[in-house]
């Protein structure tokens, strides 16, 4: 059942491009500028009244929700706030019947999501819910359904459900920005086609396996690491860094590059082990002075950047690329890359892959 892989996460990774494509597929497409997103019934007229959105989930999904956060208010133009489950049930949050809820979540079961959901539907807002399994819980009470079409996961470790949720965000916003009129079409059609290409992407990715196992068999004993980026890549960061501990047990720590003055530098010392997301154009002069501060007080630096910006070789120790691509959407590759790492970090280190220490597939109880 594991198709000839060792653990069912490796397959999972192998797995994203045709998840990707099937989760796309039916919704976008390169010949039409159409978005079709299937159960969600949420019109022109019900988006006019919405006047802010949350997005709720725990884990992954929340990390998924960070860059919907980003993508919605960029194309939308309405303010979003991303919040872990667990967080928003228990403080109150304002909600009326202008408020719409998206809650993300694989399994759609996790036990501090739906009660999200039903704290925002006992006070008069909308439900969304992104979810992978049909039927689930969230499935049934949410006023708006779209499935990732990611297949079963079976690993604790959520991949193909993260970046199927990316490409879920990323449709639903430009949707969303095309209903208010607040992006234009031929920016609506770049991005499209930029996230019909992220299956090329991952697969390109893939092929750097090789690689990425080297790096991880040569730095398998380290201790902690530092996942650090701006923009869209703080978020991909903290994904990496979840991912990382979850089941390498390495302590890991995400930070905003631009934070790294106000404390967190102070644990740079020879031979940390900084993992330097590079991928936002517009943001990559700032990271590559992080780069440079971090370097001088002895750090190594793997760094992942868009092709086209080779001059990161002269900063970082070690340099994977991604394929080039709109900022925007570059996350879906990236994350690939962190997902393959801790990976084998895990294995090198004698883990059990799929089911890490202290740990269950979906949370269902408190
Ligand atoms: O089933 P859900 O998406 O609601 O689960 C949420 C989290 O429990 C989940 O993403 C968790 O963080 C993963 N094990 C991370 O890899």
């Amino acid at each position: 059942e594991k198709g000839g892989y060792d653990y069912f996460m490796h397959k999972e990774i192998h797995e994203q491009p045709k998840a990707l494509r099937d989760t796309m597929t039916s919704r976008i497409s390169s010949e039409n500028d159409d978005i079709v997103l299937d159960q969600i019934k949420l019109g022109k007229d019900e988006m006019e009244k919405i006047n802010k959105v949350y997005i709720v989930a725990c884990g992954t999904a929340y990390h998924a929700g960070l860059i919907g956060k980003f993508a919605i208010e960029k194309y939308a133009r309405i303010p979003v706030e991303a919040e872990i489950a667990s967080e928003f049930r228990y403080r109150n949050p304002i909600v009326d019947e202008k408020t719409l809820l998206i809650v993300l979540s694989q399994s759609g079961e996790t036990a501090d999501t739906l009660a999200a959901m039903r704290l925002v539907r006992e006070r008069g807002g909308r439900v969304m819910a992104i979810t992978n399994v049909i039927g689930s819980t969230v499935s049934r009470e949410a006023d708006d359904v779209m499935y990732t079409w990611a297949g079963p996961e079976i690993a604790v470790a959520s991949t193909k459900a993260y970046t199927t949720q990316l490409a879920c965000m990323y449709m639903i916003a430009i949707h969303l920005g095309l209903l208010k009129e607040t992006i234009t079409k031929e920016y609506a059609d770049r991005i499209r086609l930029a996230l019909l290409k992220a299956p090329e992407e991952i697969e390109y990715v893939i092929k750097q396996e090789e690689r990425i196992k080297e790096f991880a068999y040569k730095h398998f004993k380290v201790e902690d690491m530092f996942f650090l980026g701006r923009g869209l890549d703080n978020y991909v960061a903290m994904e990496g860094s979840l991912k990382m501990k979850e089941i390498s047990y390495i302590h890991s720590e995400a930070y905003p590059a631009g934070e790294l003055k106000h404390g967190t530098i102070a644990l740079v010392v020879d031979d940390t082990v900084i993992i330097a997301l590079c991928t936002q154009e517009e943001l990559f002069e700032k990271m590559l002075s992080n780069i440079k501060e971090v370097k001088a007080r002895g750090a190594y630096i793997m760094a992942i950047a868009q092709e086209k910006n080779k001059s990161i070789e002269r900063e970082a120790d070690e340099v994977f690329y991604i394929k080039d691509t709109e900022d925007d959407v570059a996350s879906i590759a990236t994350v690939v890359y962190l997902q393959i790492l801790a990976y084998y970090l895990s294995v090198a280190r004698g883990c059990d892959v799929d089911k890490p220490r202290n740990l269950a597939k979906s949370v269902t109880v408190e």
